[in-house]
C-alpha cells in the first residue's frame, strides 16, 4: 500500500489531493485533465437550481479574472476574480458528470459533485440527481463562495439563515442519498460561521466538512474609484490566505469531529504537508492549477513533494501526519514567559552591511554601530523580541540563549 493512500467515509482515495470546485472542473473535458493530473478526486463546479438566481448567476461577467500585486507572483499575489455558479442548468450538467465519471474511472479517481439550493425539495432532488449521475461523493455549497455568498447576490439570504435551517437543508440532502456529503464552510463569514457551519454539518449527519475558500473583497480603480472588477465585490485569494485557512481548519479539527478537506492558498508541496498537520484529511487545490506555470501539472509536484517528505521523516502513512500540530497549540495563559536576558540576538558581523535599519526598529535601544559600521547588540538591553531578526535585509541576526519552543523561526 502506498504511503499516500487513505480512506475517507468509506471512499478509497489514492492520495489526499483533490482538484477544487472551480473553472478547472467546468465540464467533462476539464475533468479529464483534472483526473489525468494524478489527483485522487475532483469537485465539480457548483450547480444551482433556478431558485438560486437562475441564468444571471450562470452567466459570467467578462472579464472576470485578474491578479492584484502581480509583482508578488508567484509568492504573494492575489487572485482577484468574479465567477458565479456552473454555466449548465442541472439537467444538462448531469450529462457532463456522467462523462466525467468515465474519466474518473479510467484514472482510479473519484468524482465529487457540488450543489447549492434553498428549498428542501431542491436539496433532495439535486442530491439524488448527482448520485444517479455516478458521483462518489457530494459537496454541499452552503456558506462558502465569495461571489455568490459574499456579493449582493445572496449574502443577506445566507446571513439570515438560522442554525436549524442549515441543519434541515444539509440533513435533507444527506438523507436523500447513500453517497457521503461534505459541507463546504467558507471563510466568508468568519470563524463563527465556519464553526457554526461545521457544527450544523455534524448535527445533520454530513460525512465531512470542506473548510476554507477565498474571501470576498473590494478593490477600486485609483483614478476613478470604480470597482475594479464586475462592478462590485469579487473573490480574493492566493497563497497568502493559507495560514488563515490553517487556523480555521485547526479550530474545526479540535472542536468538530468530522473529516476535513482543506481549501485555500495551497501552492507548493510543503503547503500540503502543513494543511494535513493542522488536521485536514484531503487537500484541495484550485488557484495553483489556474495560475501556476504548470497548470494541472502542479498536482504531480504536490504529490511527489508530499511523498518524499513522508519518506524522509519516516511516516509510514499520510494518516500518521494528520493533526500533529493540534496537541502543540497552546492557550495564551499557558505560553512560556521567558525572563528578560535569557534570550537575545547576536550579530553575524560578516553579514551585516551597516545599513542601520535595525537600530530604527529596535524599541529597546539595544543596537548601536561601531566605527566599522557593524551592528553591536547590548545584551543587557535586548528584549529578545525578534523584530531585527525578522526584518534585517541581510539576515545578519541570530537568536541566542535557550530558545524554548518557537521564536517565529522554522526548524
Ligand atoms: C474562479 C473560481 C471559481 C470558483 N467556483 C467555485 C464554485 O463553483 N463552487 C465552490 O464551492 N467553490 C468555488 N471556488 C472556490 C474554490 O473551490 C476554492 O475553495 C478556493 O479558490 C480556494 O482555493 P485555492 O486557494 O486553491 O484557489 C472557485 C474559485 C475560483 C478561483
Amino acid at each position: 500500500m502506498s504511503r499516500l493512500e487513505l480512506e475517507v467515509c468509506g471512499v478509497k482515495l489514492k492520495n489526499p489531493i483533490v482538484v477544487a470546485s472551480a473553472t478547472p472542473t467546468k465540464n467533462a473535458e476539464f475533468f479529464r485533465r483534472a483526473f489525468e493530473s494524478g489527483a485522487a478526486a475532483a469537485v465539480a463546479k457548483t450547480v444551482i437550481p433556478d431558485e438560486m438566481g437562475g441564468d444571471p448567476v450562470r452567466t459570467y461577467v467578462r472579464p472576470r479574472f485578474t491578479i492584484l500585486n502581480k509583482k508578488g507572483y508567484p509568492h504573494s499575489f492575489t487572485h482577484y476574480s468574479s465567477e458565479f455558479a456552473c454555466e449548465y442548468r442541472p439537467d444538462a450538467w448531469m450529462q457532463e458528470l456522467r462523462e466525467a465519471k468515465k474519466h474518473a474511472d479510467a484514472n482510479d479517481a473519484r468524482l465529487i459533485g457540488s450543489m447549492g439550493a434553498i428549498s428542501l425539495e431542491n436539496w433532495r432532488d439535486l442530491a439524488r440527481a448527482h448520485e444517479d449521475a455516478g458521483c462518489d461523493m457530494l459537496e454541499a455549497w452552503m456558506f462558502a463562495c465569495p461571489n455568490l455568498g459574499g456579493s449582493s447576490i445572496s449574502n443577506e439570504g445566507n446571513l439570515s439563515l438560522a442554525f436549524d435551517q442549515w441543519v434541515d437543508m444539509i440533513g435533507t440532502a444527506v438523507h436523500a442519498v447513500r453517497i457521503p456529503i461534505y459541507v463546504k464552510v467558507g471563510s466568508e463569514f468568519g470563524i463563527h460561521s465556519i464553526l457554526g457551519g461545521a457544527e450544523a454539518a455534524k448535527k445533520a449527519g454530513a460525512a465531512g466538512v470542506t473548510v476554507g475558500d477565498r474571501t470576498s473583497a473590494l478593490e477600486v480603480d485609483l483614478k476613478t474609484g470604480r470597482p475594479l472588477l464586475a462592478g462590485g465585490f469579487s473573490g480574493c485569494g492566493g497563497p497568502w490566505m493559507r495560514p488563515i485557512v490553517q487556523k480555521f481548519v485547526a479550530r474545526v479539527a479540535r472542536e468538530v469531529d468530522l473529516p476535513i478537506a482543506f481549501t485555500g492558498g495551497i501552492w507548493t508541496w510543503d503547503d500540503v504537508v502543513k494543511a494535513i498537520m493542522v488536521g485536514s484529511t484531503t487537500v484541495q487545490v484550485c488557484t495553483a492549477i489556474m495560475y501556476s506555470k504548470k497548470g494541472y501539472g502542479i498536482v504531480r509536484d504536490l504529490l511527489s513533494g508530499l511523498d518524499k517528505y513522508l519518506a524522509k521523516n519516516r511516516y509510514a502513512s499520510v494518516n500518521d501526519l494528520r493533526g500533529i500540530t493540534l496537541p502543540q497549540l497552546r492557550t495564551f495563559p499557558t505560553l512560556e514567559r521567558i525572563p528578560k536576558g535569557e534570550i537575545y540576538v547576536d550579530v553575524l558581523s560578516e553579514l551585516c552591511d551597516g545599513c542601520g535599519y535595525c537600530s530604527n526598529w529596535c524599541f529597546y535601544d539595544a543596537i548601536s554601530f561601531g566605527s566599522d559600521r557593524i551592528a553591536i547588540v547590548d545584551k543587557t538591553k535586548c528584549d529578545g523580541c525578534g523584530l531585527c531578526l525578522a526584518l534585517c535585509p541581510q539576515n545578519a541576526f541570530e537568536m541566542q540563549g535557550d530558545v524554548p519552543v518557537y521564536m517565529g523561526l522554522e526548524s
